[in-house]
């Protein structure tokens, strides 16, 4: 019997992972991020006037990369620094999809056998990703698909209890509302204590024996992670994000120990037992496979699925940089935005302190409308990042630099 209540705490995340060790591919190039750039030119620093006091005093980061640019397309002159929006291809990935469309014009040339090899490896990619094992890992159309299936395979008490954290994405929401009238159940809120949610805060509102699903869209493939370690039950996740996969991917994750005690339902035909071998597939009384394959999304776990086929190519490459690789570099360019963000005219929306945050930092100008216009002007600079919950979100990863930041500044201090 599955426990009584179910909770949801993206934000356990951050604080669990902390402890990383240093990345060792960044190499250390004299002056900083923005010592030279590709071209090999010295780009000029942003001057701050008088007024323009920073709200932290971060120095420049020491660290550098510069070669990981190479790995994306050019982004014709803007300055892309929105990647928890919407993650650009990397060209690895547009290869690996555009010989997958081409496979297409020509399916007889495919032997049945490599109608899986692409979902096995993919599985077991994000397993690694995660500390997992690849029969725990659905892939899905997204995070929405995953929250969903879990909502669906517990059994429900009317006593149940979902919580939430305020500020949750309204995945949360558009699961478990419905579940209320479906199943009797109750959702509950958590409110930060602070200024911002903490571990503490969500656990506090925890019953014993409570089930955890974590939504990682916004850390998967950026924050190191192992699901073991997080005492989490399900793990949900988005993969047009950091996991630099097309739109409509996305998995999910089920500890091994709770397949036994979901509640039957649907599946789809290739998640039956020895479906692999189509010539021997069971028309009369097919079993469902003892692995998270029953909630993949169907049609979705082949080699002839173009999605599928871009969130492989970009797991690997998620797996060659490292989440500790993509972590240590955004934490530095968001300190260093952080240490040039003029304090009388922006104030933070995210924690100052590198451990309480994730790959990522919020600000917001001194009033609402202050706020808007930044972003529009922002916008119109072709500087892009997000306007969420009346806060600016920069997001950014690899392919920056800087000098990216520096641009964001003297849009903002100009
Ligand atoms: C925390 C979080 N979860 C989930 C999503 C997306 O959910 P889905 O993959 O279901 O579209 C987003 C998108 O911004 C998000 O920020």
């Amino acid at each position: 019997m599955l426990s009584p209540s179910l909770s949801m705490a993206s934000a356990l995340l951050q604080e669990n992972t902390g402890g990383y060790p240093s990345p060792p591919i960044l190499a250390l190039v004299e002056g900083g991020l923005c010592a030279k750039d590709r071209f090999g030119r010295r780009p000029g620093r942003i001057r701050l006037g008088p007024k323009d006091t920073p709200m932290s005093t971060a120095t420049v980061p020491q660290t550098t990369i510069t070669d990981w640019r190479q790995e994306w397309f050019e982004f014709e002159g803007a300055t892309y620094l929105n990647l928890a929006s919407q993650a650009p291809l990397p060209k690895v990935t547009l290869k690996a999809i555009q010989a997958t469309m081409d496979a297409k014009k020509f399916p007889y040339q495919k032997p049945d056998s490599i109608f899986f090899e692409v979902p096995n490896r993919c599985r077991a990619n994000i397993a690694k990703l995660i500390g997992a094992q690849p029969e725990e890992i659905a892939l899905t159309t997204g995070a929405s698909s995953g929250a969903m299936a879990v909502a669906y395979a517990l059994n429900w008490k009317s006593s149940d209890e979902v919580l939430t954290s305020r500020g949750e994405f309204p995945l949360q929401y558009t699961t478990w509302k419905p579940m209320e009238q479906r199943e009797g159940i109750k959702v509950n809120v958590v409110a930060p204590q602070g200024k911002f949610l903490t571990t503490d805060d969500v656990i506090a509102a925890l019953t014993q024996g409570a089930l955890l699903l974590l939504d990682v869209s916004q850390s998967c493939g950026a924050v190191p992670m192992d699901v073991r370690k997080l005492g989490a039950d399900f793990l949900v996740c988005a993969g047009y994000k950091w996991l630099l996969g097309a739109f409509g991917t996305g998995f999910f994750w089920i500890k091994r120990e709770l397949l036994a005690s979901v509640r039957p339902g649907p599946f789809y035909w290739m998640a039956v037992a020895g479906s692999d071998n189509f010539s021997k597939l069971d028309f009369s009384n097919p079993k469902v496979e003892e692995s998270a394959r029953r909630w993949d999304a169907p049609e979705w776990a082949s080699h002839f699925n173009f999605n599928l086929e871009s969130l492989d190519a970009s797991v690997e490459f998620v797996l060659r940089a490292t989440p500790e690789t993509v972590l240590e570099h955004n934490q530095e360019l968001i300190d260093f935005m952080f240490s040039r963000l003029p304090v009388d005219r922006c104030v933070a929306a995210s924690p100052l302190d590198r451990k309480l945050r994730g790959p990522y930092g919020c600000f917001v100008a001194r009033t609402p409308e202050r706020t808007a216009e930044l972003y529009k002007k922002l916008r119109e600079q072709n500087v892009h990042v997000s306007l969420r919950e009346g806060k600016i979100r920069v997001s950014p990863y690899l392919f920056n630099t800087i000098q990216d930041i520096d641009r964001l500044i003297a849009v903002i201090t100009t």
